[in-house]
Order: structure tokens, then sequence, then C-alpha cells
């Protein structure tokens, strides 16, 4: 299982391999806020992959959408589309960082 650091809470998590990253996070009792449920229309679960980046699948259909619609550089990731991958992580959620 993949370690997750995440820099704005300075903790660091396990996400098994093929679990969406905030719905791993929540599970670990890291709360931030989110407005469409997961169902990539907001953007508020927005995270920037700082360490990582190549052990992640590629963007779903949906994520792809809103990213390309939002103009996302590729290090720049919905949480609740992106699965974990076999590596470890490092994110930054800028959501977390403005509480
Ligand atoms: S929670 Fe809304 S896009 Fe991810």
């Amino acid at each position: 299982m993949p370690t997750v650091r995440i820099i704005e809470v300075d903790r660091e998590i396990e996400i098994p391999e093929g679990h969406p990253l905030l719905q791993g996070a929540i599970d670990q009792g890291i709360a931030f806020g989110f407005f469409c449920a997961g169902e990539s229309a907001c953007a508020t679960c927005l995270v920037k992959v700082v360490e990582g980046l190549d052990s992640l699948p590629p963007r779903n259909p949906l994520e792809d959408f809103l990213s390309k619609a939002m103009l996302l550089e590729t290090n720049l990731r919905l949480a609740c589309q992106t699965k974990a991958g076999s590596s470890p992580l490092v994110l930054s959620f800028p959501s977390l960082a403005r509480k």
C-alpha cells in the first residue's frame, strides 16, 4: 500500500492502490471541503502532485473534461477522480492551506 504525504497537514497516510485520493484522505481523518461529492464538477478537491505523478493512472474522461476546461497543468489532479498508484506520493491540497 503506497504512502501518501500531505504537506499542509504534515501527515503521512496509506491509501490502497486503486482507491481515489479524496476518499483515501477522508478515510484517514483528513477533512476538507468539497462541493460536488466527487462528481468531477467543482474542482474543490484539486491536488498538486509534488512527487509520484508518473505512478498515477491517466485522467479518466470526467477528470479530463474538467481539467481541459480549467487549463490545468498535468501535475494538478482532481482527488475525487484520481486513484492511487503503487508508488509513494507527496501531495499538496490548496484547499487545506486556506483553513
Ligand atoms: S469533489 Fe468536486 S471535482 Fe472533485
